[in-house]
């Protein structure tokens, strides 16, 4: 059987059982190059799906009841590749030079900013940036069906998910390559891979809180799930800058990126800066680019509103496109909201339209994001300091609790009473019939009865020692 479709990936080809397979091989490989073949193929109690990026969104639901309905296949759905668009657009780094040059002369910001979550949520693949364990016994995802695995496996230096099927009691499967790794690991990693230039997840994930791998978020457990393709919204969100073709779902420049959420997705592109420096050392003031600090309230709330917002609706222009300071309504449209739900689909807390709802955003003139939010430190966590930021604006004592807990102590924290620690409904992790959701900070900040209760009563364990 042959897994991945294009001249690209047969390189890669791994089969077990060669010679019974052998002619099954044939046959998928002649299916899949087709691209008008598109229909299932029987593997004994198998079936393998091959979907294009449309149909993976339209059909996948009714392969995922095959496979979990009465006649129960394993199931597995793998890349129909599209025919490549190409040639309309020559590759360009857009102006992008990336962070290591920043460093050059901002080298403080630099080694601070490369601490955050925001430097860290796409990387290239390593054994320290990949979070999960390719130990012996440790490198397992087992589906919910006895005939399909995953191994987390490196052979020659990379590293490789195995997927591997029994089909009539014959192992057989195929590998794909960790391309690049998503997420600083807070609460966990997804990856993805290229066929040749088009990009797709892999199947298994990584989930922090329990140290193990589990099936990518959405998937159904033992259905093995290959095809999910990564559209550039992703990217935008994640990266600083990839090029992707335009008019196709899933196709990118692969020379062409900036991993990281860096100094150039809330500054702009940097090399007519650098450039200008570089020639002009004598020049203290700053030549084309952007500080969020000098924009109009809106604007600065829009930079972070491009990620933290929630899901937009639909791109008015190609993804990518978007400057910092720009008006960000002419290039996404986002969905009316006044913040009473917790989250719109995609898997953030909808930072942006909750803050709108406190007193603190709606009383004072000129609050963002920055005021609590430092983008060149990594500072999660750090309670003591997070509070300190309400101090500027709030006395300790105002609060109707600075008699019960005294200067020092409420002090140390504001956060855990006037910023609940909300579950995320939204952020459902499949693995092993488990459900598992994430917490994050409710950014409507107000007066919290059940927070201060809970906080209370934490406090009094703490004091009393147990
Ligand atoms: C050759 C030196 C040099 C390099 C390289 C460089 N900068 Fe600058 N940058 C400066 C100078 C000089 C200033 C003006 C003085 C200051 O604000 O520090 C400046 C100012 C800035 C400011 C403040 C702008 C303002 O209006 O207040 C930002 C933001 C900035 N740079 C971002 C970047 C980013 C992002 C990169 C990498 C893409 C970068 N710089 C690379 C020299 C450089
Ligand atoms: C609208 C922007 C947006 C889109 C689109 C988006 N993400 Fe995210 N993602 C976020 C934000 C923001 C967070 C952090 C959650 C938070 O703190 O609110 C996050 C969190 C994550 C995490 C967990 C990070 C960690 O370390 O805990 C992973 C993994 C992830 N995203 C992967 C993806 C993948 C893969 C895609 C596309 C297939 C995607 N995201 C699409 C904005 C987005
Ligand atoms: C998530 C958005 C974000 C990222 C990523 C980011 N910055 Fe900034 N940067 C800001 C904001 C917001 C300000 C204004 C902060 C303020 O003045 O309170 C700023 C201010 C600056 C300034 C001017 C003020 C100062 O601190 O000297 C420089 C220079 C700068 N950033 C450089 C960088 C460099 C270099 C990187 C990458 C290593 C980077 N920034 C990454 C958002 C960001
Ligand atoms: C290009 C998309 C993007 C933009 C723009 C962006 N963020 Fe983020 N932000 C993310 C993603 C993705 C994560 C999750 C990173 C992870 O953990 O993998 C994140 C995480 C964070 C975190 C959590 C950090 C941690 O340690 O867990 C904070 C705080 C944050 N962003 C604030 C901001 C602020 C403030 C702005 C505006 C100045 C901003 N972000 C702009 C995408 C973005
Ligand atoms: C930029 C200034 C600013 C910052 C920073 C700020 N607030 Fe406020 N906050 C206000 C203003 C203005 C009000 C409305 C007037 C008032 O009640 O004091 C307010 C109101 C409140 C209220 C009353 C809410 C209600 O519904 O009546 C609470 C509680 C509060 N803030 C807590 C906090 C906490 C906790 C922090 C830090 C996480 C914080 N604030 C950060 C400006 C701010
Ligand atoms: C009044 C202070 C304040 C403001 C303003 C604020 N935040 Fe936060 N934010 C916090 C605190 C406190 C935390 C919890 C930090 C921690 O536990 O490490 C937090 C956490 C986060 C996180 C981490 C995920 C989570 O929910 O725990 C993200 C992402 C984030 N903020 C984004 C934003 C964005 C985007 C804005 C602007 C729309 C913003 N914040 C405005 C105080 C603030
Ligand atoms: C133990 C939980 C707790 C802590 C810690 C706490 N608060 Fe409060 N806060 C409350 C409660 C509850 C109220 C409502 C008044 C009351 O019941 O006494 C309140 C009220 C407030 C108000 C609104 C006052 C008004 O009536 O408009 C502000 C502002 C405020 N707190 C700010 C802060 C700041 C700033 C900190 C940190 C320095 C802080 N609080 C720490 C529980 C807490």
């Amino acid at each position: 059987m042959i897994l991945a479709a294009n001249s690209d990936s047969k390189r890669r080809l791994w089969i077990l059982i060669p010679i019974l397979v052998g002619l099954t091989l044939l046959g998928l490989w002649l299916r899949s190059t087709q691209s008008s073949s598109r229909s299932g193929v029987d593997e004994g109690n198998a079936a393998i799906h091959y979907l294009g990026p449309d149909e993976y969104y339209l059909n996948r639901g009714a392969y995922i009841q095959q496979a979990s309905g009465e006649t129960r296949m394993d199931t597995v759905l793998l890349p129909l590749i599209p025919d490549p668009v190409s040639g309309a657009q020559a590759a360009t780094d857009g102006g992008y030079v990336g962070p290591d040059v920043c460093a050059e002369c901002h080298r403080e910001n630099y080694e601070g900013q490369m601490q955050t979550a925001h430097a860290r949520t796409t990387t290239l693949p390593s054994r320290e940036t990949v979070l999960g364990s390719f130990a012996d016994g440790e490198n397992v995802l087992q589906t919910a069906s006895p005939n399909l695995r995953i191994e987390m496996i490196e052979d020659q230096g990379k590293l490789f998910q195995r997927m591997v099927l029994m089909s009539d009691g014959q192992p057989q499967g195929g590998d794909f390559p960790f391309d690049i790794v998503t997420g600083s690991g807070r609460v966990g990693q997804t990856y993805l891979y290229f066929q040749g230039e088009h990009l797709y997840q892999l199947h298994a994930s990584y989930l922090s809180g329990q140290d193990s791998w589990m099936n990518s978020p959405g998937y159904l457990d033992g259905v093995a799930d290959f095809a999910r393709p990564v559209l550039a919204a992703c990217l935008e969100c994640h990266t600083t800058y990839y090029q992707p073709y335009e008019g196709a779902a899933n196709q990118y420049h692969r020379e062409h990126f900036v991993l990281g959420v860096t100094c150039e997705k809330c500054h702009g592109p940097g090399a007519e800066h650098v450039e200008y420096h570089r020639r002009n050392p004598e020049q203290k003031s700053a030549h084309a680019i952007v500080n969020p600090a000098n924009l109009s309230v809106e604007r600065s709330l829009e930079l972070c509103q491009l990620c933290h917002g929630g899901d937009p609706l639909r791109e008015l222009q190609p993804p990518f496109s978007y400057r910092p300071g720009e008006r960000l309504s002419e290039y996404y449209e986002f969905p009316q909201s006044d913040g009473s739900q917790l989250s719109t689909g995609v898997h953030t807390n909808t930072q942006l339209p909750r803050l709108k709802r406190s007193a603190c955003f709606q009383q004072s003139e000129s609050m963002t994001c920055i005021d609590c939010h430092n983008p060149h430190q990594h500072e999660r966590g750090d309670l003591k300091l997070f509070s300190e930021r309400c101090i500027r604006c709030h006395e300790p004592q105002a609060c109707g609790k600075f008699e019960l807990l005294g200067e020092q102590r409420i002090r140390e924290n504001c956060i855990d009473c006037h910023m609940l620690e909300v579950d995320m409904s939204d952020i459902k992790l499949n693995s092993g019939g488990q459900r598992l959701m994430p917490t994050m900070r409710d950014h409507y900040i107000r007066v919290w009865d059940e927070a201060t209760e809970e906080y209370l009563q934490q406090l009094d364990r703490v004091t009393q020692g147990f």
